[in-house]
């Protein structure tokens, strides 16, 4: 994403340093060692996907930006990292045991969040756990809320439409949890 091109230097004095953590460990803590997992979205890697790494899990960093790719590099130099966009993840089929999209979906329009659902659960395991962050808007109406931050569009939609979005490309939407202010993280998982 050209934006993030642009603030990539700056996102690091932003980002806070423990947001995703916790939820993204606890998505893999079920998961058999060594397990693979789409980080959808990357960023610069900290520190969600660190974490992940240093607790050993196997990280494939997807993102759209070169800039934010490149601190990604030097973050965690031994990490594969691949240059693409949700909309068309660039793996086979089934090749992840669970995937992860902290700050990312809600920059795509609605269709476009449709073509990243279907994308990401296409190269999901059946049964996969898929962990994105949204917000919980309860009274939006189905066109949702749009906005920008950092100069960044970004479009929220209410519960039921996540749970219908998740529904429509083979995934079930099994939790949602507010950090209010900070973020609302969406569990879902993929039909086996
Ligand atoms: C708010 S940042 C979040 C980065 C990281 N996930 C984190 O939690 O710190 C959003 C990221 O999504 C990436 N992004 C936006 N649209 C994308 C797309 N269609 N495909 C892949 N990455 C995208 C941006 O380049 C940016 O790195």
């Amino acid at each position: 994403m050209r934006e993030y091109d642009l603030i990539a230097d700056w996102f690091p004095t932003d980002r806070g340093r423990t947001v995703g953590v916790a939820e993204a460990l606890a998505l893999a803590a079920p998961l058999p060692a060594h397990s693979r997992i789409l980080d959808v979205g990357c960023g610069n890697g900290v520190p969600v996907s660190e974490a992940l790494v240093n607790a050993g899990y196997r990280v494939v960093a997807l993102d759209s930006s070169a800039g934010m790719l490149d601190h990604f590099r030097r973050n965690l130099p031994g990490a594969p990292i691949v240059r693409g966009d949700a909309r068309r993840c660039p793996f086979v089929g089934g090749a992840f045991d669970a995937a992860i999209s902290m700050g990312m979906l809600f920059h795509l329009s609605r269709a476009d969040q449709a073509l990243a659902f279907a994308s990401v659960s296409r190269v999901l395991k059946p049964g996969a756990p898929f962990l994105f962050t949204g917000a919980e808007i309860e009274d939006a109406d189905d066109a949702g809320i749009t906005g920008t931050m950092n100069g960044v569009t970004f479009h929220y939609y209410a519960v039921p439409s996540y749970r219908m979005l998740a529904a429509e490309h083979g995934m079930e939407l099994v939790d949602v949890q507010d950090d209010p202010g900070v973020a609302t993280y969406y569990l879902s998982r993929k039909s086996s």
